[in-house]
């Protein structure tokens, strides 16, 4: 391997004792006139530099003294552990260049609205606070391929641009597409993840979905992405089996690699800690209505949950907790029905802890050519774009299942933050395109 002309701040701990060159901003400074302390960050840390006039030089002593938060650096000096420093290392200066000056950045240390420092998520992003969100979000996405490749599942990717609606037609964004007919983005990946899994066994697909969501909770986005494993010959069962560990998996890969970030966002890692292992509990619609109407919510059998049913299920159990058999009536037209009680489908929603809401949907599709093609004509959905999945069932079809995870409800709720808009780079929402 070739070394590194700079070292990184996470690595610092293996440089102890030598002269380093960091390269990165400058977070925040204080100065007692005689000695600057430099927070410097590099994306990976936050390292205090400290800089006499007799390492610097007046010259730069004195600009150093000017920057302004944000301004790009590079220094050099020795590296020493230093319990009273926030990374644990700070570095005794011996040179600072400025790459490029920066002036009244626009998000400081003081208070500023949700809605300003939006406006401003290509800086915002610099925070520590969403530094340690999104590091975790790339953990969890990371746990999510690792969990499949281990158990040999293929990575199928589906299309973004579809000609059909997978999970209803109220809310689908619809394009032009060259003038000669409409286009849709995805909604789910499902549909293609069926073809897959006939063809490989078992696969998933990962990539962003669209949903025209009118409603602004602090769970939706109309730009998310979805992990969606498909498996030929899976039961109802196997599939909530299958979740689990999934969820209990990423978990786990979490708290093992990611504590110093669920540190910085002070979360209750024992809230966490239950998650990690399996099985989780299992109820079915039926017993949620009446778990519900004996906390005294008024809620009819056949009524799809929204977020304040699914909050007030999940505050009875310490981990998540699966949801299965609902109504046929309140859901997609590629669910199968129960065979012993045709008015409930064989899906399952999972509810995260603590209000965080539904993390996975799915379950066991219609694997019968004629009741799925009459659940299509059902649902007011035209036949001809769907030919293509109706073949699924023409040639070879098995008893397969599957689900869909939300990767920024899975942040959120691992993370314990309230609106998952924090959950994802660059969020999408109703009243919001930008930046
Ligand atoms: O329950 P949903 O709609 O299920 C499907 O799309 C199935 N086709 C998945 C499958 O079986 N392969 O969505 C699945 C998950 C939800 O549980 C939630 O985590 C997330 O996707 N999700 C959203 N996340 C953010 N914003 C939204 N508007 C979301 N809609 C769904
Ligand atoms: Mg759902």
């Amino acid at each position: 391997m070739i070394a590194m002309p700079w070292v990184y701040i996470e690595d610092l701990s293996q440089h102890v004792g030598e002269e380093v060159e960091l390269r990165g901003w400058l977070y925040n400074k204080r100065s007692s006139g005689k000695i600057h302390f430099l927070q410097v960050r590099d994306g990976t840390g936050i390292c205090q530099c400290v800089a006499s006039i007799s390492d610097l030089g007046a010259e730069t002593f004195a600009a150093a003294d000017h920057m302004g938060q944000e301004t790009s650096l590079r220094v050099t000096g020795v590296a020493r552990a230093d319990k009273r420093a926030p990374g644990g290392y700070e570095l005794g200066l011996k040179s600072l260049t400025i790459v490029s000056p920066a002036n009244d950045y626009p998000i400081t240390p003081k208070e500023h609205g949700v809605a300003y420092l939006l406006d401003h998520r290509q800086l915002w992003v610099r925070s520590a606070r969403q530094h340690a969100i999104l590091r975790i979000r790339s953990e969890v996405e990371s746990a999510c391929r690792d969990f499949f490749s281990q158990r040999g599942f293929v990575l199928f990717d589906a299309p973004v641009l579809t000609p059909i609606s997978c999970e209803g037609t109220t809310n689908l964004f619809q394009l032009d597409y060259f003038g000669e007919r409409k286009a849709y983005l995805t909604q789910s990946g499902q549909l293609y993840a069926e073809a897959g899994a006939l063809a490989f066994g078992k696969v998933y697909t990962f990539g962003p979905t669209f949903r025209a969501e009118k409603s602004k909770t602090r769970r939706h986005l109309t730009e998310f992405w979805m992990v969606e494993p498909e498996v030929a010959y899976f039961d109802l069962d196997d599939d909530m089996r299958l979740a689990e560990d999934f969820v209990a998996f990423i978990v786990g890969r979490v708290l093992e690699r990611r504590a110093a970030d669920l540190q910085a966002l002070e979360r209750d890692v024992t809230r966490l800690e239950a998650a990690a292992s399996t099985p989780y509990p299992r109820i079915s619609y039926d017993e949620a209505i009446e778990r519900l109407k004996a906390k005294g919510m008024t809620v009819n059998w056949g009524d799809d949950f929204g977020g304040d049913e699914e909050t007030a299920l999940s505050e009875e159990f310490d981990r998540p907790v699966m949801v299965h058999r609902y109504p046929t009536q309140c859901k997609a037209f590629y669910m199968k029905q129960d065979p012993a009680r045709p008015d409930v489908a064989l899906c399952v929603d999972m509810l995260a802890p603590e209000g965080h809401g539904e993390i996975i949907g799915g379950g066991q599709r219609e694997d019968d050519y004629e009741t799925l093609r009459n659940k299509i004509l059902a649902h007011d959905l035209p036949l001809a774009p769907f030919e293509w999945y109706l073949d699924l069932r023409r040639y070879g079809s098995v008893p397969h299942a599957g689900f869909g995870m939300g990767i920024e409800r899975m942040t959120g709720w691992i993370c314990g933050i309230h609106h998952i808009r924090e959950c994802i780079p660059f969020p999408r929402m109703m009243e919001r395109l930008e930046p």
